[in-house]
């Protein structure tokens, strides 16, 4: 029996939200209902950063020391409860046990990071060049901070933000993804069992994001948002923030290239292009958007990449032969559906794919398309879903000229046994993240971030410690 928590968590405490409204959680795999749970009104919102902003300075008062404790207790937790929180992922996200195994494994990971990093976060200490004064720098935390989290990672992107928050001495107020709060409720629940004090963690999920962000924001004890989702809504947000001239940073979309030289070894670069492109049901931002292949090998690459999409087994992902899940919803289903219709429109081939699937569920069947025009609708947007275009290229700087060519600058690839090449090419790309020979690139002691529209700031790594952290400058005589 898996156990649900509906409720909104509070300052520690089960509440109903303020107009006793409740949201359906739907299972993406069956269509099935799951849950209701509480969605939560402006005047929860508001709650929540009191509760908060009051926990704040007690929480900043522990030693770091006090707070690295309570954060290595927090990854024990969630290691203990593994099973149980990648059940909840795997019935209201779809992804498969396996992968729903590793996201938590992951989450756990920034718990564990940020623990050991709590106890060194440093200043400096200096003299003024003239010699006139000492010169101190501190890093207080911001203080009371809003969180937006996604539905593709329910449980690691809460710890990736949390952790290094609460390691700063911040307290924060969660708003989960509408399509997976379960996962962010049980997480709330497990990191308050492991010790996180009362009002640290609030987590609030609503139905309707739109006026729960506005009175959040305006609360005059927040101070930082942070965000991982649409560069649209990203944007809204921004403004939003601007406004009370807010710390922000924002994980935001990716269009990622994916780009394979002639000198490739070919076994590993399908086994890569396999998991930038169908990694947690091919729904993750660092997913491979576009393939470039140079021309010598673009036909065998079209050909075993193509062999190993069709070994994709989709179904329900607790099934342990499910190999890649349903999409998030329904409109998730229509828009890729609609990507590929347009790319066929105009002169694409499918390869392999039969669209969206008849079955109870919001599945697409893993697609692989050539003669794709570039730019085009499919090589413009976030696909989000397990479809492949592959371009062929012969000339390495156009190439590069039309990696670079797109507002997203998250995440790029470059496969070539001609490592000189390799890191060459990766410099060049406009892209916060290039993995070189390696697909599986995320890594909670890594700078996770983008460039361009992409996205402000970094998760993961002393980066994303510091991005919670004030910076104060003292100057000193005695
Ligand atoms: C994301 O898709 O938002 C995160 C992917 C990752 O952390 O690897």
């Amino acid at each position: 029996m898996i156990v649900m928590y509906t409720r909104l968590l509070i300052g520690g405490r089960w509440s109903d939200s303020a107009d006793e409204k409740r949201f359906d959680v739907v299972n993406p795999a069956t269509g099935d209902v799951i849950a209701q749970v509480a969605s939560a009104a402006p005047a929860d919102a508001l709650e929540a950063c009191d509760s908060a902003a009051t926990a704040q300075p007690g929480w900043a008062a522990k030693s770091p020391r006090e707070r690295s404790e309570i954060l290595m207790d927090c990854h024990e937790v969630l290691i203990e409860h593994s099973q149980e929180i990648a059940d909840l992922i795997t019935n209201e996200n779809g992804k498969p046990q396996a992968d729903a195994l590793g996201e938590v494994a992951y989450a756990a990971e920034f718990l564990r990071w940020n623990a050991e990093e709590a106890a060194r976060l440093h200043g400096s200490f200096g003299v003024s060049p003239a010699g006139d004064k000492r010169m101190i720098v501190r890093h207080p935390p911001v203080g009371v901070v809003l969180m937006i989290t996604p539905w593709n990672f329910p449980a690691a992107m809460i710890t990736r933000k949390a952790a290094p928050a609460l390691a700063a001495g911040n307290t924060v107020v969660i708003k989960p993804a509408k399509d997976t709060p379960l996962t962010a409720l049980l997480v709330g629940k497990l990191l308050g069992d492991a010790g996180v004090p009362a009002g640290v963690i609030n987590i609030v999920p609503t139905y309707s994001a739109g006026e729960w962000f506005e009175a959040a924001v305006a609360h005059r004890a927040v101070r930082m948002v942070s965000f991982t989702g649409s560069t649209g809504v990203g944007r809204t947000l921004l403004r939003h923030s601007a406004d009370r001239v807010l710390k922000t940073t924002m994980e935001l979309g990716g269009n990622a290239p994916f780009i394979v030289f002639a000198d490739a070894d070919l076994d590993a670069t399908v086994e890569g292009a396999m998991i930038a492109k169908m990694r947690h049901s091919a729904q993750t931002c660092t997913a491979a958007n576009r393939f470039f292949v140079e021309t010598p090998i673009y036909h065998e690459f079209v050909e075993r990449f193509s062999e190993t999409m069709k070994t994709v087994t989709l179904g329900n992902g607790f099934d342990p032969d499910v190999t890649c899940g349903p999409l998030i919803n329904a409109a998730a289903v229509a828009r890729v559906d609609d990507l590929v219709d347009k790319a066929l429109q105009d002169g694409a081939k499918r390869i392999i794919g039969h669209g969206r699937s008849d079955e109870k569920g919001f599945f697409y069947d893993p697609t692989v398309l050539v003669d794709v025009d570039v730019p085009s609708a499919i090589t413009e947007h976030e696909i989000f879903g397990p479809v492949a275009p592959i371009i062929p290229f012969s000339d390495a700087d156009r190439m590069i000229e039309a990696a670079n060519s797109t507002e997203m600058g998250l995440i790029a690839y470059v496969y070539t046994q001609d490592l000189a090449r390799g890191l060459g090419v990766a410099e060049s790309l406009e892209a916060g993240m290039v993995g070189v020979n390696r697909a599986a690139v995320s890594d909670a002691a890594a700078p996770f971030g983008g460039m361009k529209q992409s996205g402000l700031g970094r998760e993961g790594a002393s980066e994303g410690l510091y991005e919670f952290c004030e910076t104060q400058y003292i100057a000193a005589n005695w």
